[in-house]
């Protein structure tokens, strides 16, 4: 019986893959490369010192510990600006009526995200309050494929991991939840997310009454 639903950010509730790869292409034009967004696919999920290791593996450079703490930090800012100008309208079709929706429903809500970003991102688009519990980058040790981010959601919220679904863009992702031991709902492609539980294309496809039957 499902008793909550746990949903990433990036890509499931906001499209804000388009500010990071602004930003990552603003830092590799500053290294002196090109950074194209079929290289941003492979950052979806992905923490921002991973990705920063994986551009600087793209444009073939190499830098010390010290340095690359710089470039993140930079990027940061650059994104952070981004996401400041975010507005409500910028949630994607049907993400916040599926979340309230839950609610409504007995159901639990958790925010379950790799980015240190994502209280500033709820805030803009006015979804904090929607989420009975916000697991972040910042309560969480271990990166995605690793089921620490929504075991802890899980626990917040007092609810077996069973009984949770997860909502996901990330191959990342889908696994982490898979070895949470939970339900997966991929939001994206069927070819690309294959160990989902059922694939959609975004939140607006699913309803809270077909929740039990993934
Ligand atoms: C999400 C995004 C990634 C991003 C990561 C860290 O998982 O899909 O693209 O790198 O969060 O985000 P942050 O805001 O902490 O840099
Ligand atoms: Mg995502």
């Amino acid at each position: 019986m499902i008793k909550a639903c746990i949903f990433d950010l990036d890509g499931v509730i906001v499209d804000t893959a388009v500010y990071h790869y602004k930003a990552w292409k603003r830092l590799a034009a500053e290294l002196g490369f090109d950074f194209t967004e079929h290289d941003n696919e492979r950052l979806k999920g992905v923490s921002r010192m991973r990705s920063l290791e994986i551009i600087l593996e793209i444009g073939n450079v190499i830098k010390s510990e010290a340095e690359k703490e710089e470039l993140a930090d930079r990027k940061n800012r650059w994104y952070v600006d981004m996401i400041n100008q975010m507005q409500p309208n910028e949630v994607l079709p049907g993400a916040c009526e599926f979340v309230q929706a839950c609610r409504d429903a007995g159901i639990k809500t958790a925010l379950g995200s790799a980015s240190k970003n994502s209280m500033t991102i709820l805030n803009k688009i006015g979804m904090t309050d929607l989420f009975d519990a916000i697991i972040d980058g910042n309560k969480v040790s271990k990166a995605k494929p690793d089921p620490e981010v929504f075991l802890k959601g899980a626990a917040e919220l007092g609810v077996q991991p069973a009984d949770c679904v997860v909502f996901e863009d990330a191959i990342a992702g889908i696994e982490a939840a898979k070895n949470a031991d939970m339900k997966a709902v991929g939001i994206g492609e069927q070819e690309t997310l294959k160990e989902a539980d059922v694939v959609v294309k975004g939140l607006g496809e699913v309803s809270v009454n077909e929740l039990n039957r993934f």
